[in-house]
C-alpha cells in the first residue's frame, strides 16, 4: 500500500483528484468507481475546477458508485444519487447514461443487488475505485460482520454508521436503516484502489486497515490483500499509524 501523507483536507483534496485527473488522462473512457460521503467531496471540487478549466472531460468516462440508502428516492437530497448529481455530475460533461448508482427504491432489491453486480460484465472492470472509510472501518456500506460479503448485497447499517451519518438527516431516526452495496468483490477487481481520509475520526480504522490483521470485522482490513491501494490521508488521519511507525511519503 502506497500512503501519501498530507497536511490537512485541502492538500488530500488536491493529491487524490490529480490521481483520479491523471487515470482519465491515460484512459480517457476509464470506469471510475466512486464513492460518497463527506471525504471526497474537496476532490470532487478540484475536479469539476479542471474541467472548468478545460483540461479534464468526462466525456467518455463511466461512473459506478459504491452504494444507496435502501428507501431514498434519487430526489430525496440525502441520497447518495443526489450527492453525485449536486457534487459532481451536474457540472462536468459527463452523459447521464453512463453514471451508475444502485436503486434505493427498487421493489426487488436482490434483483437490483444482481443487475448491479451485472455492471462488472457491460462496463468491465474498475480502472480506479475510489473509497472513503467509515469510523469502524467499513468500505462502501460493507459494515463489519463475521465473513467479508462478495456479492452486491442490501446490508443492515450500525449504530456506529447511523449515528455518523445523522448530521446529515433532520434527526437519527430519519436515517435509514439499510443500504444497498457493492460488495467485497466488485471492489477488489478494480485495478487501482484510492482510498481517501481525513481527520483524528479516522485515525483508528486507518491504523486498523493499514496495521491490523485482515479480519472482516474491520472491512477495510481486505486492502491488504489488494496488489494495488494508494491511501491518501491527512496528518490527523495517519496520527495512530505514524506513531505505530507506518513510513509515508510526503
Ligand atoms: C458512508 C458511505 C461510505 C463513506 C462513509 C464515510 O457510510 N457509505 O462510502 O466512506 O460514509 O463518510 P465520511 O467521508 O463522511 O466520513
Amino acid at each position: 500500500m502506497r500512503i501519501i501523507a498530507c497536511k490537512d483536507y485541502a492538500e488530500m483534496s488536491c493529491a487524490a483528484a490529480n490521481i483520479l485527473a491523471a487515470q482519465i488522462y491515460l484512459k480517457p473512457q476509464a470506469v471510475l468507481g466512486l464513492a460518497t460521503g463527506s471525504t471526497p467531496v474537496g476532490l470532487y471540487k478540484e475536479l469539476i475546477a479542471k474541467h472548468e478549466a478545460g483540461v479534464l472531460s468526462f466525456a467518455q468516462v463511466r461512473t459506478v458508485n459504491l452504494d444507496e440508502y435502501k428507501g431514498l428516492a434519487p430526489t430525496h437530497d440525502q441520497s447518495y444519487r443526489y450527492f453525485m448529481q449536486h457534487n459532481l455530475f451536474d457540472h462536468i460533461d459527463i452523459r447521464p447514461e453512463n453514471t451508475n448508482v444502485p436503486d434505493g427504491l427498487a421493489a426487488d432489491a436482490e434483483a437490483e443487488c444482481g443487475r448491479y453486480d451485472a455492471l462488472r460484465e457491460t462496463l468491465g472492470r474498475t480502472d480506479i475505485q475510489l473509497l472513503g472509510l467509515g469510523r469502524n472501518g467499513h468500505i462502501g456500506f460493507n459494515e463489519p460482520g463475521p465473513v467479508f460479503v462478495k456479492p452486491t448485497h442490501v446490508v443492515d447499517l450500525t449504530p456506529s454508521t447511523i449515528d455518523a451519518n445523522a448530521r446529515f438527516f433532520a434527526s437519527q431516526a430519519d436515517v435509514p436503516r439499510q443500504a444497498i452495496t457493492m460488495g467485497i468483490g466488485y471492489i477488489m477487481q478494480a485495478r487501482q484502489i484510492l482510498v481517501v481520509a481525513s481527520g483524528s475520526d479516522k485515525a483508528e480504522a486507518v491504523y486498523q486497515m493499514i496495521c491490523g490483521a485482515v479480519d472482516p470485522q474491520v472491512p477495510a482490513s481486505i486492502l491488504q490483500l489488494h496488489p494495488n491501494v494508494t491511501l491518501v490521508a491527512d496528518e490527523a488521519a495517519l496520527s495512530k499509524a505514524v506513531e505505530a511507525g507506518v513510513s509515508v511519503c510526503g
